[in-house]
């Protein structure tokens, strides 16, 4: 994780990291109205080249987000893919990228307003989940995810991420590293930032889209590598109670990846260690994001 991101993408433009701005009084600031998407290139060790995984889908699920918050004259898939890559190409990392496109409101007005539109992209190093071979502690949040109707699930706006923190925060004041949020009527629906699996008599299961989840495009990678490879799959509503006789459980997401759950409430998920499926998809997700494997082409978009 030799390098360090010195430009950043706003509204089009290359412009040195610490100089890119919004006031604070912005409506994307002060009403929380912004969409965003976390994506990630990573590096094919042959080649050592960096590619975008699943660019296109992380840009549709922003044009839905775009569009549902009524933005103004939204910059295009077109603008947007051409800030991605530049914001990698621009720091010519030499590691994997994190990379976070923003759409947000940057003119000040009210709770209603819907422009000036305006959008940054910035490409980072992150570290990868410590616990992506040890695994996750985590609790069961006494905090509910966000319900549909109440705030917009599906979309992935930054005020969302409100609940996901406060939930964090507890966990981690309580001892644990993550918490796993259920939804209004207890049901299981996911952790703060990832999607939730659990691995019942050999088939996965994932809460449904009906569990006010966002909808991910790790967890869809892990559902297609899953049948792919012959592991059957469920996605329908979960009892809290299934994470306790659950034979694995994992957490997934573009930050996290694919990282292994070791203890709910402090009771060992089966023996306490990283499950055998877990593990085999993580292989999997791994070929398949760096392009070890000639699978999927067509996920990952080369930074050139
Ligand atoms: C609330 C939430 N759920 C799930 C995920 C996983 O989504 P994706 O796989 O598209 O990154 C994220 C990712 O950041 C998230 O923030």
């Amino acid at each position: 994780m030799a390098w360090t991101a010195h430009t950043i993408i706003q509204n089009g433009k290359a412009i040195p990291f610490e100089e890119a701005r919004i006031h604070p009084l912005a409506v994307g600031v002060a009403y929380g109205a912004a969409v965003f998407e976390g994506i990630r290139a990573y590096m094919n060790p042959s080649t050592g080249r960096l590619s975008v995984f699943r660019l296109e889908e992380h840009l549709a699920r922003l044009d839905q987000g775009m569009k549902f918050l009524r933005f103004d004259d939204p910059p295009s898939r077109d603008a947007l893919r051409q800030g991605v890559l530049d914001s990698v190409r621009a720091n010519a990392p030499d590691d994997d990228c994190y990379i976070r496109l923003q759409v947000h409101i940057e003119s000040r007005g009210s709770q209603a307003t819907t422009g000036k539109v305006g959008w940054v992209c910035a490409a980072t190093p992150r570290e990868r989940s410590p616990q992506r071979e040890s695994g996750l502690s985590v609790c069961v949040s006494s905090w509910t995810r966000i319900a549909d109707n109440t705030m917009p699930a599906r979309v992935k706006a930054t005020a969302n991420y409100h609940a996901g923190r406060i939930a964090t925060l507890q966990a981690k004041a309580d001892g644990y590293d993550a918490p796993i949020l259920l939804t209004r009527d207890g049901k299981l629906s996911e952790a703060a930032a990832a999607c939730l699996f659990l691995v019942r008599d050999g088939a996965l299961v994932t809460p449904g889209r009906d569990s006010d989840i966002l909808e991910s495009v790790t967890r869809d990678t892990v559902l297609q590598l899953a049948a792919e490879h012959g592991i059957p799959a469920q996605e329908r509503r979960a009892d809290r109670t299934e994470l306790h006789v659950a034979d694995e459980v994992f957490l997934c997401g573009t930050g996290q990846e694919l990282v292994p759950v070791t203890s709910v409430d402090r009771l060992p998920v089966a023996d306490g260690r990283p499950g055998p499926l877990t593990m085999r998809l993580q292989a999997a997700y791994e070929a398949v994001v760096r392009g070890t494997t000639n699978a999927h082409a067509e996920w990952r978009t080369p930074v050139i």
